[in-house]
């Protein structure tokens, strides 16, 4: 795998993040703040009809304000509109159906009223706050942990052909919109379970297998190094003051359109 073009796709956002300061430094900090930017608008998406939707048919597994009760349990808060209706159509065509998604979210997804109300949805969880940083851990041997993934994230692992995470997941974890998901602050379980996934195929919804075969060079210890690492991950500034214009892919349109 030629993984060259994906490193300058993850480095591209380093201009936008220089524009983000220049914007702050100009601006000042309030115009910076999600209420007052475009984060979590998807084309045709009403974050205040998501909200109502979310409440009889979310919110029980995912938390009212997008932050899972549920240990393993994603959550779905500042996650990108974008990457969260791929998910739901995956789910609906079950391209994505792995052993946890069997049970709760092909199911969930029936309950769904056509493709206006899946776009409220994702406008209303992606306009959430993002889950906060964890702490990095202090005991001697999660700390260990921790290291290890911290390097395999920023570094990856040479011998066995592992990229860099922060290649496509961005350097914060803020992820890099609209393919790459913010995995920042994220569930420590949830991350394993996708991980494993992955590293089985029973996960099979990733574009040209980019996640298969990046978690398949991973052994289990690896998977738990960075499952410790990611949540402590801050997820930055740049999703908060970037204009990224978030309107749907040409694949997802086709996609919305088919179903
Ligand atoms: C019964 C519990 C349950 C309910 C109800 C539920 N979910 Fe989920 N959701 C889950 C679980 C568990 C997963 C992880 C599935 C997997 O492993 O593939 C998930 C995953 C997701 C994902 C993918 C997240 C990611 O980071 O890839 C999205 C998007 C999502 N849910 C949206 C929704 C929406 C919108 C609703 C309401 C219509 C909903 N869910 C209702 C349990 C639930
Ligand atoms: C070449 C780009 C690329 C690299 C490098 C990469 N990923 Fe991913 N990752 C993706 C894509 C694309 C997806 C979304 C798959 C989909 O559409 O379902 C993803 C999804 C994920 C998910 C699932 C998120 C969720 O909410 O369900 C996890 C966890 C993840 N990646 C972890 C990692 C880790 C850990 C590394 C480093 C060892 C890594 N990724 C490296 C492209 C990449």
């Amino acid at each position: 795998m030629n993984w060259d073009a994906f490193r300058a796709y993850g480095r591209s956002p380093a201009v936008c993040s220089l524009a983000a300061i220049l914007m702050l430094a100009l601006l000042g900090p309030a115009q910076a703040d999600p209420k007052n930017g475009v984060i979590g608008v998807i084309s045709g998406g009403n974050p205040e009809l998501g909200k109502t939707d979310a409440k009889t048919m979310c919110i029980v597994c995912h938390g009212a304000a997008g932050i899972s009760p549920v240990q393993g349990f994603p959550d779905l808060a500042g996650q990108w509109p974008q990457y969260l209706l791929k998910q739901l159509h995956d789910f609906m065509s079950k391209k994505r159906d792995d052993p946890l998604a069997k049970g709760t979210m092909i199911d969930a997804v029936k309950t769904i009223h056509g493709q206006q109300e899946m776009k409220d949805l994702v406008a209303f969880f992606g306009s959430l706050p993002p889950p906060k940083a964890k702490p990095v851990p202090t005991d001697t041997q999660a700390k260990a942990l921790w290291a290890a993934g911290k390097s395999i994230y920023f570094g990856g692992i040479r011998l066995t052909d592992v990229p860099a995470c922060e290649a496509c997941h961005s350097t914060t974890g803020a992820g890099t919109p609209p393919e790459f998901p913010r995995l920042a602050g994220q569930d420590k379980t949830y991350l394993v379970e996708q991980l494993t996934y992955f590293h089985d195929g029973t996960r099979a919804n990733d574009p040209n297998g980019i996640m298969r075969d990046i978690a398949g060079r991973l052994d289990k210890q690896e998977i738990l190094a960075l499952a410790t690492f990611i949540p402590t991950l801050s997820g930055g500034i740049r999703r908060h003051s970037c204009h990224i214009p978030l309107t749907m892919t040409a694949e997802i349109e086709a996609y919305v359109a088919y179903q």
